[in-house]
C-alpha cells in the first residue's frame, strides 16, 4: 500500500525571539525516519508529506492510499485539525482522529468540559486572559498553571505548581505573555502520574498503562514539566504496570476508555490522569496525536513495555485505521 507521512519536524535553525519550547511538539528528523523505517518494514511504499504550504501539492503528487497523519500544524488551538481536514476535503483516507476530535483535546478546558459533563472526574479549573484577573481560586492550593492550548509540556515548567496566589499570577503572566493565549489554573492533584495508551476501535482497548514516577522529588511536588521531559533518564521512572493497587486499576482503565470514546478519538490516543488522595483517578488531558518517537515517546515506551515493538505498535495502529476505513481485513 502507499502510505504517506503527514508531519511537521523542528527547523533546524529556530529563530532567537521565540520560546525555548515553541517547537517542542514537533517530531525530530530522526523520528520521521523512524516512523518512515518502521512502515517500510511493514510492507508499504511509503511517501514523505510535510505539512504546511506544500502539502497538497505534495499529496496530489504522491497520490498515497492512506496518509500515516503526526502533524501537530501552526496557528492557534484548531492547527492539529488542519491536516485531517484538508484530507477530508480530498477525499483522502487518513490514520487517526478527525478534526473536532483533534481540536476540542487540544484546547484543555474544553475537553475537561465534556469530560466532567460525562461524569469523569477532572481537576477544578479556572482559565484566565491576564494576570490582573487573577482573584481567588474556587479551589485550594496547590493549583498549576499551565497555557490552554499546547502539548509536550509547552509552557509547563517545574515553577507551574503554584503553592499561592502570587505564584499564580506570575505563572498566569508567563503563560499568557509567552504564548499569546489564556491560561488554565487547575487544581493540583498530588498523587500518582499515569499515562494510558488507547489503541483500537469497537471497541477500542486498552493497550497498557505507565506511571510516570520522579526519582528526585515526591509526587505531591512533582510535575512532568519541560524539564523532566528533556531529561527523562535523571528525573523519572517509568512504571509499566504503576505500582498502585488493582481497584485504583481498573478505574483508570475504565476512566480511560470512556473518555477515548466521549472524545471520538480514533486507532490510538494517550490519556493522562493523577491520582488524587482518594485513589480516584483525575483526567487531565487527552493527546488523539501521541509522540511515537522510538524510546522517548510515552506510547512507544510504553508499548515496548507491554511486550510491542515499535514496529508493531505502527503496524497496529495503521491496522485499526485500514479496518474501520473497510481498507483491511477485519
Ligand atoms: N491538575 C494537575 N495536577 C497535577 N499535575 C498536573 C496537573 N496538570 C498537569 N500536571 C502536570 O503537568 C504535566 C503536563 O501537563 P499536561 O499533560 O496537561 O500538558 P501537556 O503539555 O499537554 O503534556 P503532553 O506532553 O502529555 O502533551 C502533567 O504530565 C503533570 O505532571
Ligand atoms: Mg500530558
Amino acid at each position: 500500500m502507499r502510505v504517506g507521512l503527514a508531519y511537521n519536524v523542528k527547523p533546524a535553525d529556530p529563530p532567537d525571539h521565540l520560546p525555548e519550547d515553541a517547537f517542542e511538539e514537533y517530531d525530530s528528523e530522526a523520528t520521521v525516519g523512524h516512523l518512515c523505517d518502521a512502515l517500510s518494514r511493514l510492507g508499504h511504499d511509503v511517501r514523505r508529506l510535510p505539512a504546511g504550504g506544500g502539502f497538497v501539492d505534495a499529496l496530489r503528487r504522491e497520490s498515497p492510499d492512506i496518509v500515516f497523519n503526526i502533524a501537530e500544524g501552526e496557528g492557534g488551538r484548531c492547527r492539529e485539525a488542519h491536516i485531517p481536514a484538508v484530507l477530508e476535503m480530498l477525499s483522502v483516507p487518513y490514520v487517526g482522529s478527525d478534526p473536532l476530535t483533534l481540536s476540542v483535546t487540544l484546547d484543555k478546558p474544553m475537553a475537561k468540559r465534556l469530560v466532567a459533563h460525562d461524569g469523569f472526574p477532572t481537576p477544578a479549573f479556572r482559565t484566565f486572559r491576564s494576570a490582573d484577573e487573577v482573584a481567588s481560586l474556587p479551589f485550594p492550593f496547590p493549583a498549576i498553571v499551565k497555557p490552554v492550548f499546547e502539548g509536550s509540556s509547552k509552557g509547563v515548567r517545574l515553577s507551574s505548581r503554584a503553592a499561592d496566589k502570587d505564584r499564580v499570577r506570575e505563572m498566569v503572566r508567563f503563560v499568557t505573555e509567552t504564548y499569546g493565549q489564556d491560561a488554565l489554573v487547575e487544581a493540583f492533584v498530588p498523587g500518582a502520574e499515569v499515562t494510558v495508551g488507547v489503541l483500537g476501535n469497537d471497541p477500542p482497548r486498552v493497550a497498557g498503562m505507565m506511571e510516570i514516577a520522579p526519582k528526585t522529588v515526591p509526587s505531591s511536588e512533582f510535575v512532568y514539566s519541560l524539564e523532566v521531559k528533556r531529561d527523562w533518564e535523571n528525573r523519572v521512572i517509568y512504571r509499566v504496570p504503576p505500582a498502585l493497587p488493582g481497584t485504583v486499576l481498573s478505574e483508570i482503565g475504565r476512566c480511560a476508555l470512556g473518555v477515548y470514546r466521549l472524545l471520538g478519538c480514533r486507532d490510538f490516543s494517550r490519556i493522562d490522569f493523577r491520582i488524587d488522595g482518594d485513589g480516584v483517578p483525575q483526567f487531565i488531558e487527552c493527546n488523539p496525536l501521541p509522540g511515537l518517537s522510538p524510546g522517548y515517546g510515552d506510547l512507544p515506551i510504553l508499548a515496548e513495555r507491554m511486550g510491542t515493538p515499535y514496529v508493531s505498535l505502527v503496524g497496529e495502529i495503521l491496522s485499526h485505521a485500514l479496518v474501520r476505513l473497510g481498507m483491511g481485513p477485519a
